[in-house]
């Protein structure tokens, strides 16, 4: 703990497991026998995508990893997404997964790039989704849950690299100056 900050619990650990629960079984129901690429955006979805995709009955599922960042260790985003490792997609039906929907922009560059690089349909699932934040013509096909305007840190969410293991999704209050 840097002196002066705090976090207080906003989605308990027990209520994200039980949500996301009923999550995988919505899409067990929706890709039930398809051929479906999970993308899953590093960091943040780590968490999320490790307990979603263990929700899921799709036997033709297959998992993929990549990068999005647009956060330089703060609070603030640096308005652009960097993307490594984008997926070979071509005619494929994609998952893409992500911890939290704030302004759009990463969730939307990357929708770009998979539908560029060909995928044949690109559905998306978001644990958290803060529409009071949005800049971008953007919304997920799945969330967990809404959330308020507030910075978040847990469960895969971080503040410089820290505060991702906690178990809640916590609302974070930086030391007052
Ligand atoms: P967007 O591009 O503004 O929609 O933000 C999406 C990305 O920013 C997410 O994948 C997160 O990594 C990060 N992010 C947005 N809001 C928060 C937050 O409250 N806490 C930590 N990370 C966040
Ligand atoms: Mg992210």
């Amino acid at each position: 703990m840097t002196a002066g900050e705090r976090y207080r619990t906003l989605i308990a650990a027990e209520d994200i497991q039980q949500r996301i629960e009923q999550m995988g079984q919505e899409l067990t129901r929706r890709f039930a026998g398809q051929n479906l690429l999970a993308v899953v955006l590093l960091d943040g979805a780590v968490m999320f995508a490790a307990d979603l995709l263990r929700c899921l009955q799709v036997p033709g599922l297959r998992t993929h990893f990549m990068r999005a960042a647009s956060y330089h260790g703060g609070m603030q985003s640096s308005g652009k997404v960097a993307l490594t490792d984008l997926p070979r997609c071509r005619g494929q039906s994609v998952l893409l997964i992500d911890d939290i929907l704030d302004s759009g922009r990463t969730l939307q560059r990357v929708y770009a790039a998979l539908h560029e690089a060909g995928a044949a349909a690109i559905s998306t699932c978001v644990l958290l989704d803060k529409p009071g934040q949005r800049e971008c013509a953007i919304e997920s096909d799945y969330v967990g849950f809404t959330v308020p305007e507030a910075f978040l840190v847990g469960y895969g969410l971080d503040i410089g690299g820290r505060l991702r293991h906690l178990p809640d999704v916590c609302v974070y209050e930086p030391p007052s100056r």
